[in-house]
């Protein structure tokens, strides 16, 4: 039985693709700088602090650590966090590589944002340069820091779009909004979110392990726009759309720099993955909204 170490596994990916990976037969350890449950073992990247228990055996490491990227204003330090938290946590998983002896393939989390926002009408694939724009650097530098572990070892790295689940993240911002009969669109409501239900989020994890994938791969089921999606929120939830779109000087008042994620957006192209054989289950917004918040 194959073991696979999942950092941040503890997070909302995480315990959805944990569940997923014991169910499908692998030995899962995750690693959690508070643990609490069985087969939960601590590490402190930024303490340079690891149970080797955990990580003796693995053949697979998964890396899903990171602060929310959305969950405080991007001050010069929070900036250092966000880093610290993600090119951090590989360059001390790096330093600790001959821990892995056996150590075949490392993914790791990444963003769709990957490729700044330069052109709305473009279709960014894979092989598109970054942006040059606070996320899609930070996104550049994860990247980078994961491809350290090769050539002995496969890399990975998942370009998540927007995740579509009904017990956290972006919904649980957005719905409570809609359900008070005041969602609205942000600035145009032009903008492409991209997103994908996370069922199909993890699935895309275990492909990549029965695969043996390497290099990015953009996670995402389809974009939509910003208005289409707040849109399909309130059809779901049987709550009107009507409410004035909120400028765009008011969301950049309220939020700083960090509102250019939410007034811009970017499309990509998912052909890649596809091509491997995966097959989304959920490609429609109006369902997989449905799925998600029943
Ligand atoms: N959800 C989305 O829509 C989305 C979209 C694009 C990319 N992603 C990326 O996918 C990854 C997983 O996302 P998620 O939604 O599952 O996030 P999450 O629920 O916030 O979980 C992230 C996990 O990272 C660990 N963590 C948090 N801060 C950390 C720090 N400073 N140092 C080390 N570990 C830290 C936490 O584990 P412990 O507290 O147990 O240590 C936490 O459980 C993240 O890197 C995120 O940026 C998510």
């Amino acid at each position: 039985m194959k073991t696979i170490v999942v950092a941040g596994g503890t997070g909302l990916i995480g315990k959805r693709l944990v569940n997923l990976l014991r169910n499908s037969g692998y030995k899962v350890n995750v690693l959690s700088r508070k643990p609490l449950l069985q087969g939960e073992y601590r590490w402190d990247p930024r303490e340079g602090v690891i149970d080797e228990s955990a990580i003796a055996d693995a053949s697979v490491f998964i890396n899903l650590s990171g602060a929310g990227i959305a969950d405080e204003k991007w001050t010069h330090n929070r900036k250092l966090y966000l880093q610290q938290s993600r090119v951090g946590t590989n360059v001390f998983l790096y330093s600790i590589r001959e821990k892995m002896p056996k150590l075949e393939q490392f993914i790791c989390a990444s963003g769709i944002n990957a490729y700044g926002f330069k052109d709305p009408s473009k279709t960014y694939i894979e092989d598109d340069p970054y942006g040059g724009d606070f996320v899609s650097q930070l996104v550049k530098g994860w990247e980078l820091s994961a491809e350290q572990f090769q050539p002995d070892v496969k890399v990975a790295t998942v370009r998540t779009a927007v995740v579509l689940d009904g017990n956290g993240g972006a919904l649980q911002k957005m719905v409570p909004i809609v359900k008070k009969g005041i969602g609205s669109a942000l600035g145009s409501g032009d903008q492409m979110m991209p997103w994908i239900h996370a069922e199909d989020l993890v699935k895309i994890y275990l492909h990549i392990i029965e695969h043996q994938l390497e290099g990015p791969y953009n996670a995402l089921a389809a974009a939509s726009s910003n208005k289409e999606f707040m849109e399909s929120i309130a059809k779901v939830l049987h709550k009107p759309f009507w409410f004035p779109k909120v400028p765009a000087f008011v969301m950049r008042m309220m939020y700083g720099e960090m509102s250019i994620i939410l007034l811009n957006g970017v499309k990509a192209s998912n052909e890649k993955i596809i091509k491997t054989g995966f097959h989304f289950q959920h490609p429609n917004l109006d369902e997989a909204l449905e799925e998600t918040l029943q």
